[in-house]
């Protein structure tokens, strides 16, 4: 894995990103870093919010490339530095990807898993891996083609991901249509986004909409799960999980919720955001 949490502290985490080394913003690293100043000044690029929600890069000795590949999630990705200071992955992600690819390898069948809100793929391209058949979707043309070249570094995964460019809601009401089901959701939502074709999504309005149509894609003939993650302020973990557990039971579930984190390399954890699970069978 060639990435590295090396420090947090002072609202912003320092990172190893295959060769490069970056300080970016955590909102929540209220306490203060443990390595040195001139540690935290030895990096490639630094990214700094400003009031206006974006921000901007301050490169260093000539900065970085504009793409290159590490491997993350035991699959090679394409990494590019983005005007909003992502870098086209989300570490946080990680426990819960572990999770999914282990009941798919357990699985003696194949599973069909929905990835929605799927951003630029490497949960796709790991769960792929891991032996599921994945349909990912993201509202921006941009992001499916991101995870169709990341796609292209790993001659080992089988192309057969389906990548959709769609909004969340029109899509989800077209697979009940067709009556296509999945074994398994994984879904993060953003607090605020649009759809392809320019439709809001808002966390707080759309969720239980979001939730009612995922319950109807779901395969209740075979044991599933769901997992809800989010970034959204005041969307803690027993909000996501007592969400889930109103929209999906059966015999018998067993649910689980806590904040997502990141691990450094001092083994302490950088939290960011909250997640749900929900198991039915
Ligand atoms: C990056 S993920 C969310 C990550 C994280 N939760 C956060 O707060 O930054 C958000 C993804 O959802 C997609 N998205 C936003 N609104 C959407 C919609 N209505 N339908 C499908 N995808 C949407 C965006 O294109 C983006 O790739």
């Amino acid at each position: 894995m060639d990435y590295k949490i090396l420090d947090s502290g002072n609202g912003m985490k320092l990172e190893q990103v295959g060769p490069y080394r970056f300080a970016r913003p955590a909102m929540n690293a209220f306490w203060e870093p443990s390595l040195t100043e001139k540690e935290w000044a030895n990096v490639n690029g630094t990214f700094k919010r400003d009031s206006s929600g974006g921000g901007t890069w301050k490169w260093k000795g000539g900065g970085v490339p504009e793409s290159w590949v590490i491997n993350f999630s035991d699959v090679n990705i394409i990494v590019k530095p983005t005007n909003f200071g992502h870098l086209g992955f989300f570490a946080e992600h990680l426990k819960s990807w572990n999770w999914v690819n282990e009941e798919i390898k357990k699985s003696e069948d194949e599973l069909k898993i929905l990835n929605l809100f799927a951003y630029s793929g490497v949960g796709s391209l790991s769960m792929a891996k891991a032996g599921a058949k994945v349909t990912h979707l993201d509202a921006a043309k941009g992001m499916i083609q991101w995870g169709r070249e990341s796609l292209e570094q790993n001659p080992d995964i089988p192309s057969s991901i389906r990548w959709i460019t769609d909004d969340v809601i029109k899509f989800l009401q077209r697979e009940i249509r067709r009556g296509n089901k999945y074994n398994g959701i994984i879904m993060d939502p953003p607090s605020f986004g649009r759809g392809a074709q320019g439709q809001i999504w808002k966390m707080e309005e759309n969720v239980n909409e979001l939730l009612d149509l995922c319950a109807q894609v779901i395969d209740t003939e075979n044991p599933y799960f769901v997992i809800l993650s989010c970034h959204t302020p005041g969307f803690s973990p027993i909000i996501l999980e007592r969400l889930l557990l109103k929209k999906f039971s059966g015999k018998s579930q067993v649910s689980t919720s806590g904040e997502m984190e990141m691990v450094e390399e001092s083994g302490q954890s950088l939290p960011a955001g909250a997640f749900a699970r929900i198991e039915v069978q």
